[in-house]
């Protein structure tokens, strides 16, 4: 199986295990990435089974539309149903380092409001220790040198994701060479440097339920 065959396995999955979940007016939370994309497309399917969708993302909040899907502003909602999106890691606590697409201060706020994640990741995305992949960091631009010192001071090799603009007008840093071994410790530390709007550790607030996609089928893992 490819990694894409595995994406769109586990964004299926995703339709399924949030079905029962779902009533006429329910709004769901919805990320950012290539997988999240093929579960937008599935979502598509049984849009008639709930109200709308908060959207981590411009590209996502597009396709969704796209879909016939109504996007709603996330100040006008109380609370998502159930937040679906897809990670750059994960270990067994179901920490979670995201932000490779650098929406990862929406996909935080939407994780916030939501009464559950569902994360959703091929296998390639399981790790014993998070750090592997760089840890994205979005920054106010005035702050970016400074926060940079600050990073090198906590152990990592931060490079600037250059031509990159959130959609909060800001801008990433990609922290190399972490082994993060206390996530929520990190997670927390790094929020505290002035000038950090936030990181991709989604760890103080995990996900609640991995769906991983693996060759021998889909995974339903929880928090260890
Ligand atoms: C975007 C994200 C994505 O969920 C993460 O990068 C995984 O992407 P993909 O599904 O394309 O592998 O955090 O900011």
């Amino acid at each position: 199986m490819t990694q894409d065959q595995l994406k769109q396995a586990v964004a299926r999955a995703a339709i399924e295990y949030i079905k029962p979940k779902l009533f006429n007016d329910a709004i769901i939370g919805v990320g950012t990435g290539s997988t999240a994309n093929f579960f937008i497309d599935y979502l598509g399917e049984i849009k008639n089974q709930f109200a709308g969708a908060v959207a981590s993302s411009d590209a996502s909040a597009a396709r969704l539309k796209k879909l016939g899907i109504d996007v709603l502003d996330c100040n006008s909602v109380s609370e998502l149903v159930v937040y679906v999106d897809g990670a750059d890691e994960s270990n067994a606590y179901l920490h979670l380092i995201k932000g490779g697409g650098a929406a990862l201060t929406r996909e935080k706020i939407v994780r916030a409001v939501s009464k559950e994640f569902v994360c959703i990741a091929d296998e390639s995305k399981w790790v014993d220790v998070l750090g592997k992949f760089p840890l994205p960091v979005e920054v106010i631009p005035m702050a970016r040198s400074y926060v940079a010192r600050e990073l090198v001071k906590l152990g990592g090799t931060p490079v600037y994701r250059d031509g990159v603009v959130t959609d909060n007008g800001n801008v990433i840093l990609d922290v190399y060479n972490l082994q993060i071994i206390d996530p929520v410790g990190l997670e927390t530390r790094v929020n505290q440097i002035t000038g950090v709007v936030t990181n991709g550790l989604f760890a103080v607030q995990a996900a609640d339920v991995l769906l991983l996609g693996t060759k021998e089928g889909v995974k339903t893992l929880f928090p260890s």
